[in-house]
């Protein structure tokens, strides 16, 4: 399966045999491709599921297992970007989704399931108080933006180069022209020294300061306390509301990482898992905040959206929560999370690759440089195409996880699944540690 690599070969030259064998294995995926971009932009609906020379076309999944349309099976340590928590067909969810759609969809009125994961989801996250469903982490952030301007009467939001908000709310390399047209301060991640006086500068016109405790998609680079603190304090002094968007990382312990900070920010984002695996968005806060969306108050806020409360989603997300993914299911998965990315990350030393894993729990970014990465300046890759290297090598090898080098643990991965990557990656940088220091 491994090409034995020459002792002259340089990281492009890996590159272009990976592409060439992917391609040769792949026919009934790049042809579906190929058929979809006849009328799909790009045969794609999801930029952030496209990588050259195109992607794998997915037909099944089960447990932690997927199958392509080619026939080949994967280990699956991508985990749908975080909210494939509860993997491919678990039972509890599968029941409880069955359930609700033998008693019928698209109802047109308050449902059983809804008001019951709101109380689950506040006896978790000790910051809000109330919450509020919609239909995707995006739409919880923007709900939670307009609701922070509104409340505030201020205009301007400040956001971390490199943050990800969803797609209208991108902020890498030097923001999206998709993006909302709201009046931004863009600020620095980790680094309250210049944070503090652009706080100070704006603080009358700023509405929000909205922080992934852990950037996900900017390389799973954590927020430390003290920024983190910094920015709460900062908050309270200005009147400024301190949103967390924890889209990805509520999962990382049974409070959100909040809790494993001890800082409570005014509202919480919330997405991916938190459906069971169905679409799913929600935002909440402390009560004062959170009240103005209460219909019958004079001045109220209004928010809408049909499928806000659609109950498979809520059906699942109430299973997913009081059934599987309770407290000590949290500390399980995100403490084998913290060994995996250990063990890697010995592993990446021993061979002398310039290859490091950051993250926190079950979630984890691995990054070709041995540079320390604080902010999404330092996760840029050195070389690109270690990244297309490396995600085309462990695909060959049966383990799919995101071109980025993003991986997210789901419930159904074992410990023997584990061991399997581990011993994967350690071939990866014995194989091509050489490579990769010489790019
Ligand atoms: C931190 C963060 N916020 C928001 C979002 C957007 O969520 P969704 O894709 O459900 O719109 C994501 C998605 O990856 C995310 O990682």
């Amino acid at each position: 399966m491994t090409l034995a690599v020459g002792r002259n070969i340089t990281l492009e030259d890996a590159l272009r045999d990976a592409e060439a064998r992917y391609v040769q294995a792949n026919p009934k995926s790049r042809a579906r491709h190929l058929a979809a971009r006849r009328s799909l932009p790009g045969g794609n609906t999801r930029t952030i599921l496209f990588y050259p020379p195109f992607p794998l076309t997915i037909t099944r999944g089960e447990g932690a297992c997927l199958w392509d349309i080619d026939g080949h099976l994967y280990t699956d340590f991508l985990g749908e970007y975080t909210a494939g928590l509860y993997g491919h067909s678990h039972l509890v969810i599968q029941a409880a989704v069955r359930e609700a759609l033998a008693a019928g969809i698209v109802l047109g009125g308050p449902n059983a399931y809804e008001a019951e994961l709101a109380r689950l989801i506040c006896a978790r996250f000790a910051s809000c108080d109330l919450v509020r469903f919609c239909n995707s982490g995006t739409e919880a952030n923007l709900n939670a933006l307009c609701a922070a301007r509104a409340l505030t009467g201020r205009s301007h939001v400040l956001v971390f180069d490199g943050a990800y908000h969803g797609g209208p709310l991108t902020f890498a390399h030097g923001g999206s022209p998709m993006n909302l047209p709201f009046p931004w301060v863009i600020a620095a991640y980790n680094d309250l020294g210049t944070t503090l006086p652009l706080i100070e500068r704006h603080a009358r016109d700023l509405a929000a300061i909205i922080v992934e405790p852990m950037m996900g998609a900017a390389g799973a680079i954590a927020g430390e306390p003290a920024f983190l603190q910094g920015l709460r304090e900062a908050a309270s002094r200005h009147g400024i509301v301190l949103i967390f968007d924890e889209v990805m990382t509520s999962r990382l312990s049974p409070g959100g990482l909040q809790e494993k900070l001890g800082i409570a920010p005014d509202m919480t984002t919330f997405g991916k898992y938190l459906g069971g695996g169905l679409s799913f968005g929600a935002f909440g806060g402390r009560a004062e905040l959170m009240a103005r969306f209460d219909p019958s108050h004079p001045a109220a806020l209004p928010h809408s959206g049909t499928y806000n409360n659609n109950v498979l989603t809520m059906a699942a997300g109430v299973a997913g929560l009081s059934q599987v993914f309770t407290p000590e299911a949290t500390r399980a998965l995100n403490d084998t999370g913290d060994a995996l990315r250990e063990r890697l990350n010995g592993l990446a030393r021993e061979a002398r690759a310039p290859v490091q894993v950051a993250g926190i729990g079950s979630i984890m970014c691995v990054h070709f440089h041995d540079r320390p990465i604080r902010g999404p300046a330092d996760a840029e890759p050195a070389n690109p195409a270690a990244r297309a290297l490396f995600h085309l090598d462990m695909l060959e090898r049966g383990f799919y996880l995101a071109r980025r080098g993003f991986i997210s643990l789901a419930l159904p991965l074992t410990a023997a699944d584990h061991d399997a990557f581990a011993s994967a990656f350690e071939d990866f940088v014995a194989t091509y540690g050489a490579v990769l220091r010489d790019a």
